[in-house]
Protein backbone atom coordinates (compact mmCIF):
# COMPACT_ATOMS: atom_id res chain seq x y z
CA UNK A 1 0.00 0.00 0.00
CA UNK A 2 1.37 3.09 -0.35
CA UNK A 3 2.18 6.24 1.87
CA UNK A 4 -1.41 7.65 2.14
CA UNK A 5 -0.91 11.15 1.74
CA UNK A 6 -1.36 13.70 4.69
CA UNK A 7 -4.56 16.19 4.61
CA UNK A 8 -3.88 19.47 6.33
CA UNK A 9 -5.63 19.86 9.56
CA UNK A 10 -8.52 21.98 8.95
CA UNK A 11 -9.49 21.69 5.08
CA UNK A 12 -12.09 19.43 5.67
CA UNK A 13 -15.56 21.40 4.27
CA UNK A 14 -18.36 21.24 6.72
CA UNK A 15 -19.28 17.87 6.80
CA UNK A 16 -16.50 16.11 5.67
CA UNK A 17 -16.94 16.03 1.94
CA UNK A 18 -14.56 17.85 -0.31
CA UNK A 19 -17.18 20.20 -1.97
CA UNK A 20 -14.51 21.85 -4.17
CA UNK A 21 -13.23 19.63 -6.26
CA UNK A 22 -9.50 18.70 -6.79
CA UNK A 23 -6.98 21.49 -5.89
CA UNK A 24 -3.63 21.92 -7.81
CA UNK A 25 -0.50 23.67 -6.88
CA UNK A 26 1.33 25.85 -8.44
CA UNK A 27 4.79 27.23 -7.65
CA UNK A 28 6.56 29.96 -9.63
CA UNK A 29 10.17 29.34 -9.80
CA UNK A 30 11.18 30.86 -13.45
CA UNK A 31 12.59 34.48 -12.58
CA UNK A 32 16.34 34.60 -12.01
CA UNK A 33 16.61 36.17 -9.42
CA UNK A 34 18.95 39.97 -10.05
CA UNK A 35 19.31 40.79 -7.15
CA UNK A 36 20.69 37.58 -5.69
CA UNK A 37 23.86 38.43 -8.28
CA UNK A 38 24.32 34.88 -8.77
CA UNK A 39 25.35 32.32 -11.90
CA UNK A 40 22.96 29.64 -9.49
CA UNK A 41 19.18 30.04 -10.01
CA UNK A 42 17.42 31.81 -6.83
CA UNK A 43 15.07 28.83 -6.09
CA UNK A 44 17.91 26.98 -5.81
CA UNK A 45 19.66 29.07 -2.84
CA UNK A 46 20.02 26.21 0.10
CA UNK A 47 18.34 27.27 3.23
CA UNK A 48 19.11 24.82 6.49
CA UNK A 49 18.74 21.94 4.42
CA UNK A 50 16.52 22.54 1.65
CA UNK A 51 16.43 25.13 -1.17
CA UNK A 52 14.03 27.74 -1.41
CA UNK A 53 11.60 26.08 -3.80
CA UNK A 54 12.09 22.81 -1.77
CA UNK A 55 11.02 24.31 1.23
CA UNK A 56 7.90 26.01 -0.47
CA UNK A 57 7.38 22.68 -2.13
CA UNK A 58 7.81 20.92 1.31
CA UNK A 59 4.82 23.45 2.60
CA UNK A 60 2.67 22.58 0.19
CA UNK A 61 2.74 18.83 0.65
CA UNK A 62 0.29 18.03 2.94
CA UNK A 63 -2.18 20.08 1.12
CA UNK A 64 -2.44 16.83 -0.60
CA UNK A 65 -3.04 18.64 -4.25
CA UNK A 66 -3.97 16.88 -7.05
CA UNK A 67 -1.37 17.88 -9.08
CA UNK A 68 1.56 20.14 -8.25
CA UNK A 69 2.83 22.59 -11.33
CA UNK A 70 6.39 24.14 -10.83
CA UNK A 71 6.52 26.84 -13.63
CA UNK A 72 10.22 27.11 -14.48
CA UNK A 73 12.55 29.81 -16.94
CA UNK A 74 15.51 31.00 -15.49
CA UNK A 75 18.46 28.31 -15.21
CA UNK A 76 15.42 25.80 -16.28
CA UNK A 77 17.94 22.83 -16.43
CA UNK A 78 19.25 22.61 -13.59
CA UNK A 79 15.72 23.71 -11.88
CA UNK A 80 14.02 20.82 -13.50
CA UNK A 81 16.94 18.42 -12.56
CA UNK A 82 16.72 18.90 -8.64
CA UNK A 83 12.70 19.15 -9.11
CA UNK A 84 13.20 15.23 -10.28
CA UNK A 85 15.19 14.32 -7.18
CA UNK A 86 13.09 16.45 -4.18
CA UNK A 87 9.67 16.24 -6.01
CA UNK A 88 9.35 13.66 -9.09
CA UNK A 89 5.58 13.63 -8.78
CA UNK A 90 5.37 17.74 -9.75
CA UNK A 91 4.99 18.71 -13.33
CA UNK A 92 7.54 21.42 -14.25
CA UNK A 93 6.12 24.19 -16.87
CA UNK A 94 8.42 26.09 -18.82
CA UNK A 95 7.95 29.68 -19.01
CA UNK A 96 10.62 30.66 -21.65
CA UNK A 97 10.31 34.09 -21.09
CA UNK A 98 9.58 35.97 -17.86
CA UNK A 99 6.90 38.06 -18.61
CA UNK A 100 5.46 38.38 -14.77
CA UNK A 101 4.14 36.54 -12.40
CA UNK A 102 0.61 36.56 -14.37
CA UNK A 103 1.96 35.29 -17.19
CA UNK A 104 3.67 32.66 -15.33
CA UNK A 105 0.22 30.97 -13.95
CA UNK A 106 -1.15 31.35 -17.20
CA UNK A 107 1.84 29.26 -18.71
CA UNK A 108 1.02 26.43 -16.26
CA UNK A 109 -2.93 26.67 -17.14
CA UNK A 110 -2.22 26.61 -20.55
CA UNK A 111 -0.06 23.63 -20.69
CA UNK A 112 -2.50 21.98 -18.06
CA UNK A 113 -5.74 23.54 -18.66
CA UNK A 114 -7.95 20.56 -16.10
CA UNK A 115 -6.06 22.74 -13.33
CA UNK A 116 -8.52 24.95 -13.83
CA UNK A 117 -11.42 23.20 -12.24
CA UNK A 118 -10.69 23.44 -8.97
CA UNK A 119 -8.64 25.79 -6.45
CA UNK A 120 -5.65 26.70 -7.56
CA UNK A 121 -2.83 27.24 -5.10
CA UNK A 122 -0.48 29.91 -6.29
CA UNK A 123 3.21 29.98 -4.35
CA UNK A 124 6.14 32.03 -4.86
CA UNK A 125 8.98 30.14 -4.72
CA UNK A 126 11.17 32.76 -2.93
CA UNK A 127 8.94 32.40 0.34
CA UNK A 128 10.29 29.54 2.12
CA UNK A 129 9.20 30.29 6.29
CA UNK A 130 5.88 29.70 4.85
CA UNK A 131 4.17 26.90 7.11
CA UNK A 132 1.89 24.02 6.05
CA UNK A 133 -0.67 25.57 8.72
CA UNK A 134 -0.73 28.50 7.05
CA UNK A 135 -1.20 26.99 3.70
CA UNK A 136 -3.84 25.27 5.16
CA UNK A 137 -6.00 27.78 6.61
CA UNK A 138 -5.97 29.79 3.33
CA UNK A 139 -7.43 27.33 1.82
CA UNK A 140 -10.09 26.65 4.00
CA UNK A 141 -11.03 30.59 4.41
CA UNK A 142 -11.13 30.13 0.49
CA UNK A 143 -12.77 27.08 -0.06
CA UNK A 144 -15.48 27.62 3.07
CA UNK A 145 -15.84 31.47 1.65
CA UNK A 146 -16.77 30.58 -2.03
CA UNK A 147 -14.19 32.90 -2.44
CA UNK A 148 -13.14 33.84 -6.35
CA UNK A 149 -9.54 34.57 -4.72
CA UNK A 150 -7.94 34.80 -1.09
CA UNK A 151 -4.64 36.31 -1.00
CA UNK A 152 -1.95 35.90 1.68
CA UNK A 153 -1.38 39.23 3.95
CA UNK A 154 0.56 40.36 6.61
CA UNK A 155 1.85 43.21 8.26
CA UNK A 156 5.68 43.85 8.02
CA UNK A 157 7.22 46.67 9.55
CA UNK A 158 9.24 47.64 6.51
CA UNK A 159 7.17 47.10 3.47
CA UNK A 160 9.79 48.29 1.14
CA UNK A 161 9.79 46.58 -2.40
CA UNK A 162 6.99 44.81 -1.77
CA UNK A 163 2.82 44.54 -3.10
CA UNK A 164 0.59 46.38 -0.65
CA UNK A 165 -3.35 45.39 -0.19
CA UNK A 166 -5.45 48.37 -1.02
CA UNK A 167 -8.84 48.02 0.13
CA UNK A 168 -11.75 50.36 -0.17
CA UNK A 169 -13.67 52.21 2.41
CA UNK A 170 -15.59 48.91 4.15
CA UNK A 171 -12.21 47.07 4.49
CA UNK A 172 -13.08 44.91 1.46
CA UNK A 173 -9.61 43.72 -1.05
CA UNK A 174 -9.63 46.54 -3.51
CA UNK A 175 -6.52 45.15 -5.34
CA UNK A 176 -2.79 45.21 -4.83
CA UNK A 177 -0.44 48.01 -6.18
CA UNK A 178 3.24 47.06 -6.71
CA UNK A 179 5.52 49.18 -4.97
CA UNK A 180 7.06 50.76 -8.50
CA UNK A 181 3.76 51.21 -9.24
CA UNK A 182 2.48 52.87 -5.98
CA UNK A 183 1.57 56.71 -5.13
CA UNK A 184 2.88 57.76 -1.92
CA UNK A 185 0.38 57.43 0.13
CA UNK A 186 -0.13 53.65 -1.11
CA UNK A 187 3.60 53.38 0.28
CA UNK A 188 2.93 54.40 3.65
CA UNK A 189 0.18 51.18 3.95
CA UNK A 190 2.23 48.27 5.67
CA UNK A 191 -0.09 45.16 4.54
CA UNK A 192 1.52 43.61 2.16
CA UNK A 193 0.91 40.96 -0.16
CA UNK A 194 2.72 37.87 0.67
CA UNK A 195 2.75 35.88 -2.73
CA UNK A 196 0.57 33.02 -1.52
CA UNK A 197 -2.89 32.84 -3.04
CA UNK A 198 -5.99 30.43 -3.32
CA UNK A 199 -7.92 31.20 -6.44
CA UNK A 200 -11.26 29.61 -7.69
CA UNK A 201 -9.86 27.67 -11.58
CA UNK A 202 -12.62 29.04 -13.90
CA UNK A 203 -12.35 32.76 -12.86
CA UNK A 204 -8.87 32.74 -12.40
CA UNK A 205 -8.12 31.97 -16.17
CA UNK A 206 -10.61 34.51 -17.43
CA UNK A 207 -8.71 37.06 -15.37
CA UNK A 208 -5.24 36.17 -16.42
CA UNK A 209 -6.37 36.64 -19.91
CA UNK A 210 -7.22 40.17 -19.39
CA UNK A 211 -3.86 41.32 -17.27
CA UNK A 212 -2.17 44.11 -19.26
CA UNK A 213 1.30 45.11 -19.39
CA UNK A 214 0.72 48.55 -18.69
CA UNK A 215 2.58 49.20 -14.67
CA UNK A 216 6.28 49.90 -14.51
CA UNK A 217 8.06 46.86 -15.03
CA UNK A 218 6.10 45.86 -18.09
CA UNK A 219 4.96 42.80 -16.84
CA UNK A 220 1.62 40.80 -16.35
CA UNK A 221 1.44 41.11 -12.71
CA UNK A 222 -0.80 37.68 -10.90
CA UNK A 223 -1.86 40.54 -8.56
CA UNK A 224 -4.00 43.19 -10.67
CA UNK A 225 -6.27 38.91 -11.20
CA UNK A 226 -7.64 40.41 -7.77
CA UNK A 227 -8.35 43.65 -8.46
CA UNK A 228 -9.86 42.50 -11.44
CA UNK A 229 -12.23 39.48 -10.00
CA UNK A 230 -12.93 42.57 -7.17
CA UNK A 231 -14.24 44.85 -9.50
CA UNK A 232 -15.80 42.32 -11.24
CA UNK A 233 -17.86 41.50 -8.87
CA UNK A 234 -16.14 38.09 -7.72
CA UNK A 235 -15.96 37.60 -3.85
CA UNK A 236 -12.42 38.28 -3.03
CA UNK A 237 -10.85 37.77 0.62
CA UNK A 238 -7.97 38.91 2.87
CA UNK A 239 -6.45 35.92 4.82
CA UNK A 240 -3.77 37.82 7.72
CA UNK A 241 -0.70 35.34 7.95
CA UNK A 242 -1.01 34.57 12.18
CA UNK A 243 2.89 35.32 12.12
CA UNK A 244 4.08 37.79 9.34
CA UNK A 245 7.86 36.02 9.17
CA UNK A 246 6.23 33.36 7.44
CA UNK A 247 5.81 36.11 3.97
CA UNK A 248 9.33 36.86 4.22
CA UNK A 249 10.28 36.66 0.50
CA UNK A 250 13.96 36.51 -0.43
CA UNK A 251 15.45 38.56 -3.24
CA UNK A 252 19.29 39.24 -2.11
CA UNK A 253 21.47 37.50 0.36
CA UNK A 254 21.08 39.82 2.98
CA UNK A 255 17.55 38.66 3.21
CA UNK A 256 18.20 35.32 2.73
CA UNK A 257 20.55 35.53 5.61
CA UNK A 258 17.81 36.95 7.86
CA UNK A 259 15.64 34.06 6.75
CA UNK A 260 18.26 31.69 7.60
CA UNK A 261 18.44 33.45 11.24
CA UNK A 262 14.76 32.90 11.11
CA UNK A 263 14.46 29.72 10.71
CA UNK A 264 16.94 28.45 12.76
CA UNK A 265 15.02 30.34 15.61
CA UNK A 266 11.93 28.62 14.88
CA UNK A 267 13.86 24.93 14.32
CA UNK A 268 15.80 25.49 17.88
CA UNK A 269 12.66 26.46 19.15
CA UNK A 270 10.53 23.12 17.67
CA UNK A 271 13.81 20.63 19.19
CA UNK A 272 13.58 22.57 22.98
CA UNK A 273 10.04 22.20 23.35
CA UNK A 274 10.57 18.46 22.34
CA UNK A 275 13.43 18.20 25.23
CA UNK A 276 16.55 19.11 23.54
CA UNK A 277 18.54 21.13 25.18
CA UNK A 278 20.19 23.42 23.11
CA UNK A 279 22.92 25.64 25.19
CA UNK A 280 23.52 28.44 22.98
CA UNK A 281 21.09 28.47 20.09
CA UNK A 282 22.37 31.86 18.44
CA UNK A 283 25.17 29.44 17.52
CA UNK A 284 23.23 26.65 16.74
CA UNK A 285 22.18 25.76 13.18
CA UNK A 286 20.20 22.37 12.60
CA UNK A 287 18.97 21.82 9.07
CA UNK A 288 14.96 21.47 8.79
CA UNK A 289 15.95 17.17 8.09
CA UNK A 290 17.40 16.47 10.98
CA UNK A 291 16.19 14.56 14.03
CA UNK A 292 16.71 14.98 17.54
CA UNK A 293 16.00 12.84 20.27
CA UNK A 294 14.88 13.66 23.81
CA UNK A 295 17.66 14.37 26.34
CA UNK A 296 20.04 15.08 23.42
CA UNK A 297 22.41 18.33 24.32
CA UNK A 298 23.71 20.50 21.96
CA UNK A 299 26.70 22.70 22.59
CA UNK A 300 27.72 25.36 21.22
CA UNK A 301 29.07 26.34 17.47
CA UNK A 302 27.07 23.32 16.40
CA UNK A 303 25.68 22.71 12.74
CA UNK A 304 23.54 19.39 12.38
CA UNK A 305 23.00 18.88 8.64
CA UNK A 306 21.12 16.70 5.55
CA UNK A 307 19.86 13.22 7.59
CA UNK A 308 21.76 13.77 10.61
CA UNK A 309 20.08 12.14 13.88
CA UNK A 310 21.24 12.48 17.38
CA UNK A 311 19.69 9.72 19.87
CA UNK A 312 18.86 10.22 23.52
CA UNK A 313 21.12 11.35 25.85
CA UNK A 314 23.85 12.04 23.56
CA UNK A 315 25.81 15.71 23.50
CA UNK A 316 27.45 16.78 20.76
CA UNK A 317 29.37 20.09 20.47
CA UNK A 318 30.88 22.11 21.18
CA UNK A 319 32.41 23.36 17.77
CA UNK A 320 30.79 20.12 15.91
CA UNK A 321 29.49 19.85 12.13
CA UNK A 322 27.48 16.46 11.48
CA UNK A 323 26.52 15.90 7.74
CA UNK A 324 23.89 13.00 7.52
CA UNK A 325 25.45 11.45 10.64
CA UNK A 326 23.94 9.40 12.90
CA UNK A 327 24.89 9.92 17.12
CA UNK A 328 23.50 6.92 18.98
CA UNK A 329 22.14 7.31 22.72
CA UNK A 330 24.10 8.24 25.20
CA UNK A 331 27.39 8.64 22.65
CA UNK A 332 29.44 11.81 22.76
CA UNK A 333 30.76 14.02 19.55
CA UNK A 334 32.89 17.04 20.76
CA UNK A 335 34.94 19.60 18.77
CA UNK A 336 34.86 17.62 15.55
CA UNK A 337 33.96 17.08 11.76
CA UNK A 338 31.54 14.00 10.51
CA UNK A 339 29.77 13.02 6.93
CA UNK A 340 28.02 10.13 6.44
CA UNK A 341 29.32 8.73 9.43
CA UNK A 342 27.44 6.33 12.63
CA UNK A 343 28.78 6.58 16.26
CA UNK A 344 27.42 3.98 18.39
CA UNK A 345 25.45 4.05 21.47
CA UNK A 346 27.73 5.24 24.27
CA UNK A 347 30.88 6.23 21.56
CA UNK A 348 32.74 8.75 22.18
CA UNK A 349 34.72 11.00 19.52
CA UNK A 350 36.74 13.78 19.88
CA UNK A 351 37.83 16.69 20.40
CA UNK A 352 39.35 17.05 16.91
CA UNK A 353 38.50 14.22 14.84
CA UNK A 354 37.27 13.96 11.22
CA UNK A 355 35.31 10.83 10.63
CA UNK A 356 34.19 10.29 6.58
CA UNK A 357 32.19 8.57 4.57
CA UNK A 358 31.57 4.82 5.53
CA UNK A 359 32.85 4.92 9.36
CA UNK A 360 30.91 3.11 11.66
CA UNK A 361 31.88 3.19 15.28
CA UNK A 362 29.74 0.62 17.39
CA UNK A 363 28.70 0.59 21.16
CA UNK A 364 31.14 2.18 23.21
CA UNK A 365 34.03 2.54 20.51
CA UNK A 366 36.31 5.97 21.02
CA UNK A 367 37.77 7.81 18.28
CA UNK A 368 39.93 10.49 20.03
CA UNK A 369 42.32 13.49 18.90
CA UNK A 370 43.65 14.55 15.57
CA UNK A 371 41.89 10.97 14.10
CA UNK A 372 40.97 10.93 10.83
CA UNK A 373 38.92 7.88 9.38
CA UNK A 374 36.85 7.01 6.46
CA UNK A 375 35.34 3.62 5.31
CA UNK A 376 35.87 2.03 8.72
CA UNK A 377 34.23 -0.73 10.71
CA UNK A 378 35.33 0.18 14.10
CA UNK A 379 34.15 -2.60 16.58
CA UNK A 380 32.09 -2.19 20.40
CA UNK A 381 34.63 -0.89 22.81
CA UNK A 382 37.70 -0.42 20.65
CA UNK A 383 40.08 2.48 20.71
CA UNK A 384 42.11 4.61 18.47
CA UNK A 385 43.16 7.12 21.24
CA UNK A 386 45.70 9.66 19.28
CA UNK A 387 47.22 10.98 15.78
CA UNK A 388 45.83 8.49 13.11
CA UNK A 389 44.93 7.53 10.08
CA UNK A 390 42.20 4.41 9.97
CA UNK A 391 41.47 3.92 6.10
CA UNK A 392 39.55 1.39 4.94
CA UNK A 393 39.83 -1.06 7.89
CA UNK A 394 37.60 -3.33 9.88
CA UNK A 395 38.48 -3.62 13.64
CA UNK A 396 37.17 -6.66 16.35
CA UNK A 397 35.88 -5.64 19.17
CA UNK A 398 37.64 -4.30 22.41
CA UNK A 399 40.97 -3.70 20.78
CA UNK A 400 43.09 -0.79 21.03
CA UNK A 401 45.22 0.69 18.24
CA UNK A 402 48.40 2.27 19.91
CA UNK A 403 49.27 6.18 18.93
CA UNK A 404 50.24 7.65 15.67
CA UNK A 405 48.94 4.86 13.64
CA UNK A 406 48.57 4.92 9.66
CA UNK A 407 46.43 2.17 7.71
CA UNK A 408 47.83 2.52 4.33
CA UNK A 409 45.07 2.14 2.22
CA UNK A 410 46.37 3.09 -0.63
CA UNK A 411 49.36 2.08 -3.07
CA UNK A 412 49.03 4.75 -5.56
CA UNK A 413 46.79 2.88 -8.08
CA UNK A 414 44.14 0.84 -5.71
CA UNK A 415 42.44 0.90 -2.26
CA UNK A 416 42.96 -1.59 -0.12
CA UNK A 417 41.64 -3.21 3.44
CA UNK A 418 43.34 -3.73 6.71
CA UNK A 419 41.62 -6.31 9.08
CA UNK A 420 42.06 -6.53 12.70
CA UNK A 421 40.73 -8.84 14.94
CA UNK A 422 39.11 -8.52 18.37
CA UNK A 423 41.26 -8.01 21.60
CA UNK A 424 43.83 -7.14 19.85
CA UNK A 425 46.73 -4.47 21.24
CA UNK A 426 48.81 -2.83 17.93
CA UNK A 427 51.56 -0.78 19.03
CA UNK A 428 52.68 3.45 18.47
CA UNK A 429 53.54 3.98 15.64
CA UNK A 430 52.22 1.42 13.66
CA UNK A 431 52.13 1.27 9.74
CA UNK A 432 49.77 -1.74 8.73
CA UNK A 433 50.23 -1.61 4.85
CA UNK A 434 47.04 -3.42 3.45
CA UNK A 435 45.74 -5.96 1.99
CA UNK A 436 46.80 -7.14 5.64
CA UNK A 437 45.34 -9.00 8.52
CA UNK A 438 46.08 -8.87 12.32
CA UNK A 439 44.30 -11.74 14.24
CA UNK A 440 42.55 -11.99 17.49
CA UNK A 441 44.02 -11.70 20.26
CA UNK A 442 47.37 -10.19 18.72
CA UNK A 443 49.91 -7.54 19.63
CA UNK A 444 52.05 -5.65 17.09
CA UNK A 445 55.47 -3.92 18.54
CA UNK A 446 55.66 -0.39 18.43
CA UNK A 447 57.45 1.62 15.35
CA UNK A 448 56.70 -1.61 13.37
CA UNK A 449 55.43 -1.73 9.57
CA UNK A 450 53.38 -4.59 9.00
CA UNK A 451 53.22 -5.92 5.48
CA UNK A 452 52.43 -9.48 6.24
CA UNK A 453 49.32 -11.03 8.43
CA UNK A 454 50.13 -11.41 12.20
CA UNK A 455 48.72 -14.53 13.39
CA UNK A 456 46.09 -14.45 16.34
CA UNK A 457 47.62 -14.30 19.34
CA UNK A 458 51.16 -13.49 17.98
CA UNK A 459 53.30 -10.47 18.50
CA UNK A 460 54.24 -9.39 15.19
CA UNK A 461 57.19 -6.95 15.46
CA UNK A 462 58.73 -5.24 12.05
CA UNK A 463 61.43 -3.32 13.04
CA UNK A 464 65.17 -3.27 12.81
CA UNK A 465 67.01 -4.47 15.96
CA UNK A 466 68.50 -1.45 17.86
CA UNK A 467 72.23 -0.81 18.24
CA UNK A 468 74.18 1.69 20.85
CA UNK A 469 77.44 3.31 19.36
CA UNK A 470 79.09 3.64 22.86
CA UNK A 471 80.55 7.01 23.42
CA UNK A 472 79.93 8.64 19.88
CA UNK A 473 78.94 12.08 21.09
CA UNK A 474 82.32 13.20 23.37
CA UNK A 475 84.34 11.34 20.29
CA UNK A 476 82.72 12.72 16.98
CA UNK A 477 80.99 16.16 18.97
CA UNK A 478 83.44 17.21 21.65
CA UNK A 479 82.85 20.55 23.15
CA UNK A 480 79.27 20.45 22.92
CA UNK A 481 76.54 20.67 25.68
CA UNK A 482 75.57 17.47 25.02
CA UNK A 483 79.33 15.86 24.80
CA UNK A 484 79.91 17.43 28.11
CA UNK A 485 76.56 16.38 29.89
CA UNK A 486 77.80 12.93 28.50
CA UNK A 487 81.26 13.26 30.42
CA UNK A 488 78.99 14.10 33.17
CA UNK A 489 76.69 11.28 32.98
CA UNK A 490 79.62 8.80 32.61
CA UNK A 491 81.90 10.00 35.46
CA UNK A 492 78.83 9.59 37.59
CA UNK A 493 78.32 6.71 36.65
CA UNK A 494 81.96 4.97 37.39
CA UNK A 495 81.52 6.66 40.70
CA UNK A 496 78.41 4.93 41.77
CA UNK A 497 79.57 2.26 40.22
CA UNK A 498 82.93 2.31 42.22
CA UNK A 499 80.93 3.05 45.58
CA UNK A 500 79.06 -0.08 45.00
CA UNK A 501 81.42 -2.66 44.18
CA UNK A 502 83.93 -1.10 47.32
CA UNK A 503 80.39 -1.56 49.27
CA UNK A 504 79.98 -4.94 48.07
CA UNK A 505 83.83 -5.70 48.81
CA UNK A 506 83.39 -4.29 52.67
CA UNK A 507 80.54 -6.45 52.98
CA UNK A 508 82.62 -9.84 51.72
CA UNK A 509 85.02 -8.60 54.79
CA UNK A 510 82.20 -8.64 57.66
C1 LIG B 1 5.80 39.56 -5.82
C2 LIG B 1 4.42 40.22 -5.86
C3 LIG B 1 4.32 41.22 -4.71
C4 LIG B 1 4.54 40.50 -3.40
C5 LIG B 1 5.88 39.75 -3.41
C6 LIG B 1 5.97 38.89 -2.20
C7 LIG B 1 3.79 40.34 -8.21
C8 LIG B 1 3.63 41.21 -9.39
N1 LIG B 1 4.24 40.93 -7.11
O1 LIG B 1 6.76 40.58 -6.04
O2 LIG B 1 3.02 41.83 -4.70
O3 LIG B 1 4.52 41.42 -2.32
O4 LIG B 1 5.96 38.89 -4.57
O5 LIG B 1 7.26 38.32 -2.07
O6 LIG B 1 3.48 39.16 -8.28
N2 LIG B 1 8.37 34.47 -11.37
C9 LIG B 1 8.15 33.63 -12.45
N3 LIG B 1 8.00 34.15 -13.69
C10 LIG B 1 8.04 35.48 -13.91
C11 LIG B 1 8.26 36.34 -12.81
C12 LIG B 1 8.42 35.80 -11.55
O7 LIG B 1 8.11 32.39 -12.29
O8 LIG B 1 7.89 35.87 -15.08
C13 LIG B 1 8.54 33.89 -10.03
C14 LIG B 1 9.87 34.21 -9.38
O9 LIG B 1 10.82 33.20 -9.66
C15 LIG B 1 9.52 34.27 -7.90
C16 LIG B 1 8.05 34.66 -7.89
O10 LIG B 1 7.56 34.45 -9.19
O11 LIG B 1 9.67 33.01 -7.28
C17 LIG B 1 7.87 36.12 -7.48
O12 LIG B 1 8.59 36.91 -8.40
P1 LIG B 1 9.44 38.16 -7.91
O13 LIG B 1 10.03 38.78 -9.08
O14 LIG B 1 10.30 37.79 -6.79
O15 LIG B 1 8.24 39.09 -7.40
P2 LIG B 1 8.33 40.28 -6.35
O16 LIG B 1 8.87 41.46 -7.03
O17 LIG B 1 9.01 39.81 -5.13
CA1 LIG C 1 10.15 38.09 -4.52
Amino acid sequence: MSKPRQEGPSLAAPGGSDQTGPRTVVVLAAGEGKRMKSALPKVLHPLLGRTLVGHVLAAAEPLGARRTLVVVGHGADQVEAHLAEIAPDARTVRQAQQRGTGHAVRTALEAEPEAATGTVVVLNGDVPLLRPETIAALVATHEAGGCAATVLSARVPDPTGLGRIIRTAGGALERIVEERDASPEQREITEINAGVYAFDGGPLRNALEKLSTDNDQGEEYLTDVLGLLAAAGHPVAVHAAGDPVEALGCNDRAELAVLRACLRDRINEHWMRTGVTILDPATTWIDVTVSLRPDAVVDQNTQLRGFSEVGEGATVGPDVTLVDTVVGPGASVLRSHAVRAEVGPGASVGPYAYLRPGTRLAGKAKIGTFVETKNAEIGEGTKVPHLSYVGDATIGEHSNIGAATVFVNYDGVAKHRTVIGSHARTGADNMFVAPVEVGDGAYTAAGSVITEDVPPGALGIARSQQRNVDGWVERKRPGTPAAEAARRAGAAHRAEAARQSGEAAGGDAG
